[in-house]
């Protein structure tokens, strides 16, 4: 049966991104893969075209999509919309309404890259540690929320942390399922020493733990966790954490392989069916100018091939070829050594191109 991929490019160098992800789709396919796809809008791009950033046609295409690859989303465009239309309430309403609460964020080092980390090369060298983010609960979808006024009469922002058993048992599954797969080491971060939602969070970690007494468990604070991952990223192996820990971790996690452009996500719902998107953002500051890396974008597609394809072969070659071009020593900007040749975001596609082919 032919895979259906819905194609979500999004905003600014979402799109750039999205191209060249594109360009390795269509090698496949000339290649023998049965794989189909379709465009639609996602964020500024729908609200400009639709007037909403999850518009109905959105929404029944993915529905119908067995797999969906996402671009990025927002920019300052898109400042003075209002709020229940911005870019990222389209990306935080196709999350929800397709259940997607698993995130992997996989943060490696391609060993060709260790000189673009900040890190000492022995502190991050053969570092692979899968960050598993919670994505449909927490902070971000708590209710209520909004603006009201204080007891004093002062006007005051708000929002709501919330984890539910059901919530945190279904990740904690899936993390204990994936540190089993990998070096059976678990870390669960959290803020518990403070918040009551941190406490629940942990108690339900440790009763699903029970299950897996083959794999351990540890608990680590946040901001602990946020400086051991620049002290000793290698005690790391899978890390489970709610959604917002999981946002503001992964990006740190991502430049100890030396970009934010080299680290891909998969957003799985209980069927492994996925949304598959590079972990950054839309960067407006460099969108437009043939600058962005897009190999996170390509990483994802190879995540796409291997959660919701069943397709490791594929999945594996992709992976080859983007380590082969680093060898090759192609690089753009932001995973640039001082004296290397800069390229642009077409040419690097082009390269992950003609690996795949050759
Ligand atoms: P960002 O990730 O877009 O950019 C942060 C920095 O990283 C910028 O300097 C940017 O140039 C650089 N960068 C990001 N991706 C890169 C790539 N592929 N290659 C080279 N450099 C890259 O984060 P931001 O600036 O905080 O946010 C910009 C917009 O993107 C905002 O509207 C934000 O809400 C949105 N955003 C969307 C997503 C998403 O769609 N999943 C994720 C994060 C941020
Ligand atoms: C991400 C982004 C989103 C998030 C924003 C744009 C809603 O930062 O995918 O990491 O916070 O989840
Ligand atoms: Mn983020």
């Amino acid at each position: 049966m032919t895979k259906k991929i819905l194609i979500l490019p999004g905003d600014y160098i979402g799109t750039e991104v999205l191209a060249e992800a594109v360009k390795v789709l269509e090698v496949l396919k000339a290649g023998g893969e049965k794989i189909a796809w379709t465009f639609g809008h996602l964020g500024g791009a729908a609200y400009d075209a639709e007037g909403h950033p999850y518009p109905p046609s959105t929404q029944k295409a993915a529905r119908e999509a067995d797999a969906i690859l996402l671009g990025a989303v927002g920019g300052p465009k898109y400042d003075e919309v209002p709020r229940e239309l911005r870019p990222e309430r389209g990306l935080l309403a196709i999350r929800k309404d397709l259940g997607l609460f698993a995130n992997l964020r996989p943060a490696r080092v391609f060993e060709e890259l260790a000189d673009a980390s900040p890190l000492k090369k022995e502190l991050i060298s053969n570092l692979d540690i899968l960050i598993l983010r919670e994505l449909t609960g927490d902070i971000y979808f708590g209710q209520p929320r909004g603006r009201r006024k204080t007891a004093e009469g002062h006007d005051e922002g708000f929002d709501t942390m919330h984890y539910s058993r059901p919530e945190v048992e279904r990740i904690a599954r899936v993390a204990f399922e994936a540190a089993r797969k990998r070096s059976r080491k678990l870390c669960s971060v959290d803020k518990e020493n403070v918040l009551d939602t941190s406490r629940f969070w942990r108690e339900v970690v440790i009763e699903v733990s029970k299950d897996y007494p083959d794999v351990e468990l540890s608990h680590m604070y946040v901001d602990n966790a946020a400086m051991q991952l620049v002290r000793r990223p290698k005690q790391f192996d899978v890390i489970v954490t709610g959604n917002i820990f999981g946002d503001i971790l992964s990006d740190e996690a991502s430049m100890l392989g030396g970009s934010i452009g080299m680290l891909p996500s998969a957003s799985l719902d209980v069927n492994n069916k996925g949304m598959y998107e590079p972990i950054h953002g839309s960067a407006p500051d460099i969108a437009g100018q043939n600058k962005a890396n897009p190999l996170a974008t390509i990483l994802s597609v190879a995540m796409m091939f291997k959660y919701s394809f069943d397709n490791a072969a594929v999945s594996d070659r992709i992976e080859a070829a983007v380590k082969k071009v680093l060898q090759q020593g192609h690089r753009t900007g932001d995973i640039a050594s001082s004296g290397d040749k800069v390229i642009g975001t077409r040419e690097m596609g082009d390269a992950v191109v003609a690996v795949l082919r050759a």
